[in-house]
């Protein structure tokens, strides 16, 4: 039987909730993941280093084997006192969500301009600034495009403040990575590889496909896979995998977030192979992340096997992408 063995990826953004179900959402990155950066859109969100700590703890216990890595949430009226206190509890970046962007971001921020002495901290501290780049105001399919023009900003009046784009999800981004200095870098996802608008409303509606940013057009899909599978060297692996309650995604108001850390690793080694990239995967999800954040390699290893298995229904309440479908390789327990 066909393996691949890789050293063990990391996700370099993850969301795992709180509460009762968060142990099972640690535990099923675990299987494919040394370490996790977890985003800190909680409610009530991770903002202070007692509540980072404890929300670290909580995570490693429950999934042994799991290492925790912390974000905090940048809000308007953050004092930037608190930018040093979280680098020394541990923080690895500060989340950017513009107000109204996603799933419990209606406490973001409206404009960078809110907040210059907590960006300048930043700076100082060399602490990475992680942006959910979308403009909530316009309209769905130009959100991230517009928000370029603030990030060019940013970047103009914070040269040196290390940045991640996360989720890329047109064209139009990878082109502008194309012109920003070197420490500015994205994170790209399993799901923005792979599917396109069509997957997600094309027949019937998927719920479960539904995410901020939306998944594009074929042409921005395509655009992605080649920058990733050539081995880009600005772009890392961050699955943004986001479970929500069965209930709530098969709802009259289904909110945004695909739950897709169970079927990560052997979706992306299916479009590896099928791109005849396959040894540039360890790249993309083992290697260049950690080496942006500064982080030693993982010692672990991770065994795919090419054996065909059926995602399951739900995992903790939450449906995974792709559920009740066959994959054709396998993470091997
Ligand atoms: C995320 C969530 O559910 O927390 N949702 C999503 O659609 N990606 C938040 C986010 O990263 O946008
Ligand atoms: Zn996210």
């Amino acid at each position: 039987m066909k393996t691949l063995t890789i050293r063990k990826p990391d996700d370099f953004h993850l969301h795992l909730r709180q509460g009762e179900r968060m142990g099972d959402y640690a535990r099923e990155t675990a299987r494919s993941f040394a370490r996790a950066l977890v985003m800190p859109n909680t409610l009530p969100p991770v903002t202070d280093p007692a509540g980072m700590e404890a929300y670290k703890k909580a995570i490693e216990t429950e999934a042994p084997g799991l290492e925790a890595l912390m974000a905090f949430k940048l809000l308007p009226d953050m004092p930037a006192g608190i930018v040093p206190e979280m680098k020394k509890a541990g923080a690895v970046i500060g989340k950017l969500y513009p107000a109204g962007a996603t799933t419990n971001a209606e406490d973001g921020i409206s404009s960078y301009r809110q907040i210059p002495d907590v960006l300048e901290a930043m700076e100082a501290e060399g602490m990475v600034l992680s942006i959910h780049g979308e403009h909530p105001e316009k309209p769905v399919l130009e959100r991230e495009i517009s928000y370029l023009t603030e990030l060019e900003q940013i970047i103009r009046d914070y040269p040196k403040l290390p940045i991640v784009l996360e989720h890329l999800s047109c064209r139009e981004s990878l082109r502008f990575l194309e012109q920003t200095p070197d420490h500015v870098r994205g994170t790209v996802t399993t799901h923005h590889l792979l599917f396109t608008l069509d997957d997600l409303m094309g027949g019937s509606l998927n719920p479960h496909l539904f995410c901020k940013p939306v998944v594009k057009k074929e042409e921005d899909r395509r655009a992605l896979v080649d920058a990733v599978c050539s081995g880009h060297p600005r772009l890392f692996y961050g699955s943004d995998s986001a479970p929500h309650l069965k209930e709530s995604k098969e709802s009259g108001s289904c909110g945004a977030g695909a739950f897709t850390s169970p079927v990560a690793l052997p979706l992306l080694a299916e479009l590896f192979e099928q791109e005849d990239a396959l040894d540039r995967l360890e790249d993309f999800v083992s290697r260049k992340g950690a080496d942006f954040y500064g982080l030693p390699l993982n010692k672990e290893s991770l065994t795919l096997v090419k054996e065909p298995w059926t995602v399951p229904d739900l995992i903790g309440g939450a449906v995974p992408l792709l559920a009740g479908e066959t994959l054709s390789w396998k993470i091997s327990s």
